[in-house]
């Protein structure tokens, strides 16, 4: 660790294992701008980690859990107006506003640049600048890449040495001129001398930006999840996807899991939903009694990157090495594996704190505790939760944990070549209108179906919960290029696949969201689900059943094996029905869509919305 400087302008000191000049050149620009008081090069290591977790306990950001119950565990409440992604805040600053598109906020390059030099100018002032190297990927992967952040945040320091591959490693991969995405990132609470710090500091003012074609990212006001920790949707999804456009690659926000058979057949399949809607669980599915012997493991569960091999097949990594999990309705019931990855070396953020110093959420048992401190460090019992409807932990409360410690991490999840895909599933929350499960007829279908995805909302991003809006690709908010584009780009991957002669993976989209009358989800979800991803692997292996109907082809009742769940046909229908009137209404919904999208949606969108249309009136 480097010394604390008394003049007021922190020296950059590199240490000697760091030997990119253009690396300390840029650090030391940064400190210039934003004048920390010191300058830490993070090294990844266990002891940084420790020094930097008890300096956050004694700075009263995070509590250390009961080592009994939770050992190396920690507990950090953010300010309450600090909860979430800003997404009205997130801006893809391209040089042309057409090539961010009409779905994303834009702003002129320069003019951003003149605010962000306001902003950041002294914005670190008594604070720790951290040096933080990761790569994305495994280190050295052909299909990684490396970033590096510059942060005042000891939180964001801690949580990326948990979600990225983080540390001294790095600086040896990059050398002393590979690549790097710079990333600037400030909580935006500059402290003046002997003034006291707040246990989170934030700025009401917040600006997530990424200017794509420098593909560097900058980020001020917020300290919480994907605003902070810039290697995730920042970097591996917004600055990604446009490095995939580039390059002839994709950056999903995908879930990778591996399924094996009680034969021995392996198969890896790529799943997108939107935030908060079971990709973790997913990801973890622990098949049911009745399906024993069949086994599914984790490569990834938020992002993948998937780059065709020498044989043209689509291989996927998993960008990140940690779970940024969202904990209400975590339990043992819901993910046991997850759960089970809980147990140690957690940091968690904004769920209640027990008064034997353990932590609990809504969901993670049938009972309630007696009394809890809630995330906002009140009094709660159930009590004054039935009177006042407030919440023990926040609906976006999260735990941050290494892959490490997923009791079914799959074998293959840090193999630098990745593995193979045989599918992608796409999945949105609606509680009507769309089928449990579908398969698209080819690689133009599956896009379509994609790309007309809709979603209730939840309360991963701020803003209004449970209003059905488009989320093509679950990639709203995390496309950093024009939509349309976007499109494009999965249309030409599928045309080279084609060409390449290598078998395209299949698409499929789900949904396990329907409700009945009384609002109640009517397929029994988690590791029920396993039923349905049989039927895709049988019908990737050729041998599922299937009947064509409007929108692809979809398992009847006998399709699906239905051993040890009582789930009569009656109740199929009703998640599998397609109402006319309501499909009608949707197919308006794309139109919508495809209207905010404009001139440049690919004409393949058009021609299969008609061809559905047509079977639809017939
Ligand atoms: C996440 C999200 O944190 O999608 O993964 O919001
Ligand atoms: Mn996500």
């Amino acid at each position: 660790m480097n010394q604390p400087v008394m003049a007021g302008i922190a020296p950059v000191n590199p240490p000697a294992f760091v030997q990119h000049r253009k690396l300390i050149d840029w650090v030391a620009e940064i400190a210039a701008l934003t004048t920390p008081d010191r300058i830490v090069w993070c090294d990844g290591s266990q002891e940084e980690y420790d020094r930097l977790c008890a300096q956050m306990v004694a700075a009263g950001t995070m509590k250390k859990l009961n080592p009994a119950k939770r050992p190396n565990s920690y507990l950090a409440q953010s300010d309450p107006s600090d909860v979430a992604r800003v997404e009205d805040r997130t801006f893809i600053c391209s040089e042309k506003q057409e090539d961010a598109g009409p779905t994303n906020h834009w702003m002129p390059p320069t003019e951003m640049r003149a605010t962000l030099n306001g902003l950041f100018a002294g914005c670190m002032r008594g604070r720790t600048m951290y040096v933080v190297p990761f790569s994305m990927g495994p280190l050295g992967s052909p299909i990684a890449h490396i970033g590096v952040e510059l942060s005042d945040s000891p939180y964001v320091a801690v949580n990326m040495r948990i979600m990225t591959r983080m540390g001294k490693a790095v600086f040896d991969v990059l050398g002393a001129d590979g690549d790097f995405v710079p990333c600037v990132h400030s909580v935006g609470a500059p402290l003046e001398a002997g003034q006291k710090d707040v246990p989170w500091p934030c700025n009401a003012t917040k600006y997530i930006v990424h200017y794509p074609e420098t593909r560097e990212i900058w980020s001020f006001g917020s300290g919480y999840g994907g605003n902070a920790l810039l290697g995730k949707k920042c970097f591996a999804l917004r600055i990604a996807s446009t490095m995939g456009r580039d390059q002839g690659w994709l950056a999903e926000h995908m879930l990778i899991l591996g399924v094996e058979s009680p034969q021995g057949d392996k198969r890896y399949v790529a799943a997108a939903f939107p935030s908060a809607c079971g990709k973790t669980n997913f990801a973890m599915l622990i098949p049911p009694q009745s399906l024993a012997g069949w086994k599914v493991t984790t490569i990834g569960d938020d992002i993948a990157w998937i780059k065709p091999d020498a044989d043209g097949r689509l291989v996927a990594i998993n960008p990140e090495a940690g779970y940024f999990g969202v904990a209400p309705g975590t339990n043992a019931r819901t993910n046991a594996n997850c759960m089970a990855s809980l147990a140690e070396n957690v940091i968690f953020t904004n769920v209640a704190l027990t008064d034997d110093g353990d932590v609990w959420w809504e969901g993670m048992s049938k009972e309630p505790p007696a009394h809890l401190i809630d995330w906002q460090g009140k009094d709660w019992t159930p009590q004054i939760a039935a009177e006042t409807g407030r919440k023990a932990a926040h609906p976006n409360a999260r735990f941050t944990v290494a892959a490490t410690q997923n009791p079914v991490l799959d074998p293959a999840w840090d193999d630098p070549r990745g593995v193979p895909i045989s599918a992608f599933i796409f999945g949105g929350r609606r509680s009507t209108t769309v089928p449990l499960v579908t398969e698209a007829r080819d690689w133009v279908e599956g896009v379509y179906m994609a790309a007309t995805m809709g979603s209730e909302t939840t309360a991963a991003a701020a803003g209004q919960q449970g209003v059905v809006r488009r989320d093509p690709f679950a990639m709203l908010p995390f496309i950093g290029y024009n939509m349309s584009d976007y499109i494009a780009h999965w249309l030409s991957i599928g045309q080279r696949l084609a060409q390449s002669g290598a078998t395209p993976p299949k698409i499929f989209c789900v949904n396990w969201f329907r409700t009945d009358a009384d609002g109640k989800f009517i397929w029994p979800g988690f590791g029920d689900n396993m039923r349905v991803l049989k039927w895709m692997l049988d019908r990737i292996a050729g041998c599922g059943g299937g009947e064509e109907n409007v929108f692809g082809v979809t398992p009847r009742h006998a399709d699906l094996p239905w051993d040890g769940l009582d789930f009569v046909p009656a109740l199929y229908d009703q998640i599998t029905a397609i109402d006319r009137a309501a499909w009608e209404a949707e197919l308006k919904l794309h139109d919508e869509l495809f209207d905010k999208l404009g001139q440049r949606l690919p004409v393949e969108m058009l021609a299969v919305k008609r061809a559905l249309e047509g079977r639809l009136q017939s």
